[in-house]
């Protein structure tokens, strides 16, 4: 039995977390939100001093909700990898101080693998083999995952991440930040079909589609070009079917990628995770795409989308559970593949 501690501090939130294995006992978010928010966007060294001023809080909150003393956390989980850099090593140093201070094993975590490990809080009786979308605001990636470590990225965007789409999207129809909930809320009230938008195929040097790469980056401008032009024909925007419309397009670039895995590769459980996963259309169609294939579909809360620690700290746990544990010169990286978490360990 592994209680671990998380510590998540890769971008905008600032979070703590106590796990029993794959079940929560407390998970304490501070979201900044609110201070980038005049920004439009996430800065890098706003998010390090909010992170700095609220680290030893949230800790502190997450370890009173959880009802233990120290004597019973087995070890320290942390994201290390990867983020910006300055916002990581303000977690890093917490997770460091508190092993060093309470004799207590670290494991360094990498972030991606912690969206991963949602899946598993929100299902623990979850095994792999199994087919992770991993979509947030840095990454859309189609992981098969064969076990705890080990991972096959099947694609990945080769420019915009799904999340980054939404919120550039959500700014060109004036929706604010984050983008993402906002372009979700206002397309309850438009229609899925009113524009035709490309699906962000990717072309193989054959000449091919690649079965499984995005690119949204396209996408996103032919939106730009479509509002330009809607902007001068008529007077006032048709917003809620612009984000309907996108919003589908993407959930449907997306499923077809998922179908496609699911009928090369046999796979009959998948999962979801990241920050877009909350998304409403995305879920929907995939429920549908699940009920049609007979899959065991498992869409983590949303609360457990978002970053958070609790994620950060069963990745941690199963690390753990394999013996695997990191040295105290464990570094902080903005990149690093999910195909070489196995390097943050002994
Ligand atoms: O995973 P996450 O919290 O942070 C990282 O990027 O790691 O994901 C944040 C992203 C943002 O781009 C946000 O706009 C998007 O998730 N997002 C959504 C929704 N909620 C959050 N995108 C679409 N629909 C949503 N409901
Ligand atoms: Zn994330």
């Amino acid at each position: 039995m592994a209680i671990i501690l998380g510590i998540e501090t890769s971008c905008d939130e600032t979070a703590a977390a106590v796990v029993n294995n794959r079940y929560i006992l407390s998970n304490v978010v501070a979201s900044q939100v609110l201070a980038h928010q005049p920004y439009g966007g996430v800065v890098p060294e706003v998010a390090s001093r909010c992170h700095s001023e609220t680290i030893n809080l949230v800790i502190e909150e997450a370890l009173v909700k959880s009802q233990l003393s120290w004597a019973e956390i087995s070890g320290i989980g942390v994201t290390c990898a990867p983020g910006l850099v300055g916002s990581l090593l303000i977690g890093l140093m917490a997770a460091k101080t508190l092993a060093l201070v309470h004799q207590k094993p670290l494991i360094g975590v990498h972030h991606l693998e912690g969206h991963i490990y949602a899946s598993y809080l929100a299902n623990p009786g979850l095994e792999p083999p199994f087919l992770c979308l991993l979509v947030s605001g840095g990454h859309t990636s189609l992981i098969y995952v064969h076990g705890c470590g080990q991972y096959e990225i099947l694609g990945q965007t080769r420019d915009d991440a799904a999340g980054e789409a939404f919120d550039k999207v959500a700014r060109l129809l004036n929706l604010g930040y984050p983008g993402g909930p906002a372009i979700d809320r206002v397309a309850k009230m438009g229609n899925p079909r009113a524009f035709d938008l490309p699906e962000g195929n990717v072309s193989t040097p054959e000449g091919t589609i690649h079965p499984y790469d995005t690119s949204f980056s396209g996408l996103k401008t032919a939106m730009a070009r479509l509002i330009t032009k809607l902007q001068q024909d008529q007077n006032s925007l048709p917003t809620a079917d612009l984000a309907a419309s996108f919003q589908a397009t993407v959930a449907r670039a997306l499923s077809k990628r998922i179908l496609h895995a699911v009928e090369q590769r046999g796979i009959k459980r998948v999962v979801i995770g990241g920050g877009v996963a909350a998304n409403s259309e995305l879920r929907r169609q995939l429920t549908i795409l699940g009920q049609e294939q007979g899959l065991e579909l498992t869409f983590p809360p949303l609360s457990l989308c978002t970053d958070n620690a609790a994620m950060i700290a069963a990745a941690a746990a199963a690390h753990f559970g394999c013996d695997r544990v990191s040295t105290v010169g464990l570094g902080s990286q903005s990149r690093l593949a999910l195909t070489d978490v196995n390097l943050l360990y002994l």
